[in-house]
């Protein structure tokens, strides 16, 4: 007994002593990271420093609305010390020996760009991929991304956006993870592990960005770019989190949003960039601003030219101005006016060479620039499979009436229709990087390699995506009437959603609706396949159609994912991280609203409602189905009671009723009674993932804390309130089991 725990003391001992010896190695690559920076930022000019601050555009790709051709001169003579929109090993090495060779103090180039869902092997959009729940796929999606992407000499990519979003009107809606809080949290710090690994100096990690910096999914009308006017206990309750997620999982960069926030620019928002991030999480790493968005200030109508736009978004705490050329132009006249301190100069600078310093760019400026390794890292049978099975996971199935699918792959004849059918081009979606559409599976090809050989497929276009010519419905209609079954392939262009992508109508675009409309007149089974950048109005098609597939923008292997799932071979277990309204006019209309003083009543004309669609989405929060049934038993809890201390366990049994195998994500809520301010009816605060053989049953358990029972009170403190609770855990946001329990105390709670 004395022996082993002399042993445990050893044990102890030396595991301090290691980790003591860690982190003193640590604080001396700090130390010796610091003293090169210092020396390097002594020695520079201040025009050398600003041109730190400023990032241009290469002409390789258009993100944006300006251009700049000078580009390679602005690297030589120091105008730019960071390049976005350029990749691939040669042309980047070609730029940084600019940089390295010709400059006078040899300070090699930040290369960024917009890795989103990945960059050669292209895996679905992020609100598609979003709805597998599976973090560890999600993470491995960026880490495939960071892979591909660094070895094409890209050492910095603007992701992951981590905007929660309400309106899908808004196109960007289709680059976030939806519009849950918790869930989008937990994805954000998921996609920063990706995409930076473990290694910052590692050569395939990438430094990533957390975006838009604040609340750019609030745009008043679902507008891009639009105003933003929330109260402060939304930002901070809503908008903040996710970006306090990635901050928490390391995130090394920031963007600051295009919107307004409370009449002040974000990029020029001293409250969000210096008092919340800076001060307040004390976030080490650069913040800069989106495309150009320091001189839309002037129309932003806060700023009257350029000068006062960089000298609002500098003291602000920007460090890097995005191809506006403002900082450039104007920052060494400020600081010589005495308007912006060269001490501030300094720390941006500071910020970011330490960033180039952690990339071990100065120990090699061309470590990401590897021919061999891009050769050899690129679309990988690996990436390809993981691109599939990521694919899959983010199908959501809607509709299953009648068992329509899975389809036999022996059945006879399938009409295959519709303008998304046989694309490749619009699969990849929006922010595709480098992905060449290509290389990407048509569902035509996927289904085609999955069928028995007497299988029949009788396609036919139907129509375009968006424009009214009605011409091909006769050649489909007559394929329709020949099949045994019909697989329509429609939905928006990739363009249609992502930036600057807005649409006041969410209804399938051009004919394509009413082109179902005449296929349903034909008697036979139809299945709608769709793929969207966000949830549109489908409330005709969940009326009238037999099986409807959300497949958003897969990617790469979007054909063969389809197929697997059209055909049994993958049973679909995607839920919507997004509601679907019945209709625009519901918008906004998310799971977590508030109650109201008059709740929705229907006998009740004076309550909460429209008098010409009810108030429920037509797809809620969390929804998906599965070819199998799961059945919910009611919910039982350890303790009716809890302190500020105390774990309460939440059980549910769930059983497979169906006859395949599936599998479920089950979903935690809580709803708090009575608070300091209101509560909404509703919120996620865990789920998780069961799979069961047919006839077999599992027991789900959460742990509820008090750290669940959070939120920012009526002072704006963070903590609980000592009261009634009700929690809920079911399939979907409106379909639970229920249960209650009271916290007996009140208290703070470390955000
Ligand atoms: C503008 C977009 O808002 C942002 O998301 C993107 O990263 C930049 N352009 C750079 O392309």
């Amino acid at each position: 007994m004395k022996k082993s725990i002399c042993f445990l003391c050893l044990l102890f001992v030396f595991t301090l002593f290691q980790s003591t010896m860690a982190k003193n190695d640590e604080k001396k690559d700090i130390f010796v990271m610091r003293q090169k920076i210092d020396n390097l930022i002594k020695e520079m000019t201040l025009e050398e420093k600003v041109g730190q601050l400023t990032l241009f555009t290469s002409d390789w790709d258009v993100t944006g609305p300006t251009m700049r051709s000078t580009y390679k001169d602005d690297i030589r003579s120091g105008k730019t010390g960071s390049i976005f929109n350029a990749y691939t090993a040669k042309y980047n090495y070609d730029l940084q020996k600019i940089a390295v060779e010709e400059t006078r103090l040899h300070i090699p180039l930040l290369f960024g760009y917009d890795v989103i869902h990945g960059h050669r092997t292209i895996f679905p959009i992020s609100l598609g991929e979003s709805c597998s729940w599976d973090l560890s796929a999600i993470e491995k999606s960026a880490r495939i991304a960071a892979i591909e992407a660094s070895a094409e000499g890209i050492h910095w990519t603007f992701a992951p956006m981590v905007d929660i979003a309400r309106d899908p009107r808004w196109g960007r809606i289709s680059e976030g993870a939806g519009e849950d809080v918790y869930l989008g949290t937990l994805i954000a710090k998921a996609r920063v592990k990706g995409f930076q690994g473990n290694d910052m100096s590692a050569p395939d990690s990438l430094l990533a960005c957390a975006k838009h910096y604040c609340a750019y999914g609030a745009a008043q009308a679902g507008r891009d770019y639009s105003t933003v006017d929330i109260s402060q206990r939304e930002l901070f309750s809503t908008y903040l989190p996710p970006f306090k997620g990635a901050l928490d999982a390391g995130v090394c960069t920031f963007m600051s949003a295009f919107n307004e926030l409370d009449g002040v620019p974000c990029t020029g928002n001293k409250y969000l960039l210096d008092e919340i991030l800076k001060k307040k999480w004390r976030f080490a790493g650069f913040v800069v601003s989106d495309y150009t968005s320091v001189n839309e200030m002037i129309c932003h109508g806060i700023v009257a030219d350029e000068k006062e736009a960089a000298l609002l978004a500098f003291n602000a705490g920007l460090d890097m101005d995005m191809q506006g050329a403002t900082y450039y132009k104007y920052l060494p006249e400020l600081v010589r006016e005495g308007k912006v301190s060269i001490h501030q100069i300094d720390n941006s600078v500071r910020r970011i060479l330490e960033m180039k310093y952690k990339k071990g760019l100065f120990d090699n400026p061309y470590l990401y620039c590897d021919e061999k390794r891009e050769k050899n890292y690129v679309m990988t049978e690996e990436f390809l499979s993981h691109a599939r099975d990521i694919a899959r996971k983010s199908i959501v199935l809607l509709k299953n009436d009648h068992h329509i699918l899975p389809i036999n792959k022996d059945i006879k004849t399938i009409a295959l229709i519709g303008p998304l059918a046989d694309d490749r081009e619009n699969l990849i979606g929006s922010w595709c990087a480098a992905g060449d559409w290509k290389k990407s599976v048509s569902v035509m090809e996927g289904i085609k390699s999955k069928i028995s050989s007497s299988t029949e497929i009788l396609y036919a276009k139907g129509c375009s995506i968006s424009d009214t010519d009605k011409k091909g419905f006769k050649e489909a209609l007559e394929a329709a009437k020949k099949s045994d079954v019909i697989v329509a392939v429609m939905g928006e262009s990739a363009s249609m959603s992502g930036e600057a992508s807005c649409r006041s109508n969410l209804d399938l675009p051009g004919v394509q609706k009413e082109l179902l409309m005449e296929l349903k007149k034909t008697g036979k089974p139809l299945v709608l396949v769709l793929m969207n950048g966000r949830p549109l109005t489908i409330s005709w098609e969940d009326e009238n159609l037999d099986g409807i597939l959300e497949t958003w923008f897969l990617g790469t292997e979007a054909g063969n994912a389809i197929a697997d799932v059209l055909f049994g071979d993958y049973n679909p277990s995607g839920k919507l991280t997004v509601t679907f309204p019945r209709t625009a006019g519901q918008i906004p209309l998310y799971y977590n609203m508030k109650n109201t003083g008059r709740p929705m009543d229907e006998k009740n004309k004076y309550t909460s409602k429209y008098l010409d669609v009810p108030n429920s989405p037509l797809y809620p929060f969390g929804y998906g189905l599965s070819y199998t049934t799961f059945e919910y038993s009611p919910l039982t809890l350890d303790k009716k009671e809890m302190s500020l201390k105390d774990t309460i366990k939440v059980s549910v049994t769930v059983k497979n009723a169906g006859s395949v195998t599936g599998e479920e994500t089950v979903q935690l809520y809580i709803m708090d009674l009575v608070g300091s301010v209101t509560r909404p009816v509703k919120e996620l605060k865990g789920f998780k993932k069961i799979t069961l053989a047919p006839g077999k049953s599992g027991t789900v358990t959460f742990e509820i804390t008090a750290k669940d029972l959070a939120f920012y009170r009526k002072d704006m403190s963070y903590g609980v309130e000592a009261g009634d609770f009700k929690v809920f855990a079911g399939t979907n946001s409106s379909e639970v089991k229920e249960g209650n329990f009271r916290l007996t105390q009140s208290g703070v709670i470390q955000e």
